[in-house]
């Protein structure tokens, strides 16, 4: 029997992406796996069934999942799904591994092998299965764009029979791998850029993207690359120092966040009120609570005459690239573990042991254990 990899529509809403896209299929096919997919589940993503070849289709959901030695999906599963899985069978995806004890327990009780991406070790190797940056460079763009479409004014020098009119002027907080694709998009359209990151090494990126460093004098950087959360005293310092950029400019794009935790609040209610009339703020953190006071997630807020915007589900808003590099991500993490069409896992691997949530119905990572009291 050749490995049957299990592929079925996404529930949630607004989740437009798709795990496998047809080029990826085909390596798949290479290493003697068979595809049970699930009718019209890249038509979200605009991938019609007829792009896949040599698939075996199922009407619904639960045969995809009970049928599956190894499931692929973007976000977690409904529980129903996961409870139809085979006792023993693998799932690869985006499963949120902090947000949902319930999830967690469901799928240790099931006896499934659950790789949660967002847990892969950010290791040189583990580059090109690196789900997280992959999509944020996909977000980080569209808040660029969110930001130059929301703005009333050029972003642009634009000069025309009359005179010139003056860049607008953006300020990305949060220089990570969003943040840099947010700085990089908003100098290619020819807005005026500056950045700022509690992470002392971002300067040196974001001066090679030709923006300015705003220096507040605060450093944060955590463990494996990542920020760390700040001091009570180091807020309110960064606070005063990010006012000014903060009021002088005409969009502002925020994209900080610390891993598994809610997204620093850096922006207050007070700080937006000192901003320009007609300003825009994009807060591409929104869905993890925000990095500005005042941001609802998946709504426009008008706070006195400033726009600001909580986008949701933002990768989605261009599923076919976002699909195609999510499903390049899953293929380099798993493939090398399919060999002679089965799967052969082997725990040696620090990657591979490291993105495990559950297996042989035990939780094995010891942070979201401890995170989620199990
Ligand atoms: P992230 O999404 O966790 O955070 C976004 C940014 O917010 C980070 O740059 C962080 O420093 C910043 N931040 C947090 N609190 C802040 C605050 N209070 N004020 C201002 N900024 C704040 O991070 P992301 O983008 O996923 O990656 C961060 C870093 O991880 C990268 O720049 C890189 O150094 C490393 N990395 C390594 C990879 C690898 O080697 N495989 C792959 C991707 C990232």
């Amino acid at each position: 029997m050749p490995l049957l990899l299990g592929v079925a529509s996404e529930t949630l809403a607004g989740e437009r992406r798709l795990p496998v896209v047809p080029d990826v299929l085909k390596k798949y096919q290479s290493l003697g796996v068979v595809l049970q997919m699930q009718q019209g589940a890249g038509r979200p993503a605009h991938y019609g069934d007829d792009a896949f070849a040599g698939v075996s289709w199922s009407a619904d959901a639960a045969s995809v999942y009970s049928g599956a030695d190894l499931v692929l999906c973007v976000q977690p599963p409904p529980a129903e799904s996961l409870a139809a899985m085979k006792p023993g069978s693998v799932l690869v995806g985006m499963l949120q591994p902090w947000a949902d004890a319930e999830r967690v327990k469901l799928l240790q009780q099931k006896q499934i092998t659950a790789f949660a991406l967002e847990l892969l070790p950010r290791i040189s190797r583990a580059q090109s299965m690196d789900v997280l940056s992959s999509q944020a460079a996909v977000a980080g763009y569209e808040c660029a764009l969110i930001a130059a479409d929301h703005s009333p004014k050029f972003f642009p020098m634009l000069t025309y029979a009359a005179g010139t009119i003056r860049p607008a002027k953006v300020l990305v907080i949060g220089a990570g791998v969003a943040g840099l694709q947010a700085i990089a998009t908003a100098r290619r359209i020819g807005a005026q850029v500056e950045a700022y990151d509690v992470r002392p090494e971002t300067r040196e990126q974001i001066e090679s993207l030709g923006a300015r460093f705003v220096d507040t004098g605060v450093a944060a950087a955590g463990t494996g690359g990542y920020a760390r959360e700040l001091t009570d005293e180091e807020k309110a310092r960064q606070a005063e120092r990010l006012g000014k950029a903060v009021a002088q400019c005409d969009a502002l794009i925020t994209t900080a966040a610390i891993p598994g935790k809610r997204a620093p609040r850096i922006i207050t209610a007070d700080m937006v009120a000192r901003m320009k009339p007609g300003a825009v703020v994009v807060d591409m953190a929104a869905e993890t609570g925000g990095n500005v006071e005042g941001t609802i997630a998946g709504e426009k807020t008008w706070i006195g005459e400033v726009l600001v915007i909580g986008p949701t589900h933002i990768p989605s808003r261009m599923p076919v690239h976002a699909s195609e590099m999510l499903a390049k991500n899953l293929y380099n993490f798993i493939s090398p573990f399919i060999k002679d069409g089965t799967l052969a896992l082997d725990w040696e691997d620090e990657v591979m042991a490291g993105s495990c949530l559950t297996h042989a119905g035990e939780v094995r990572h010891a942070g979201v254990k401890a995170a989620l009291g199990l």
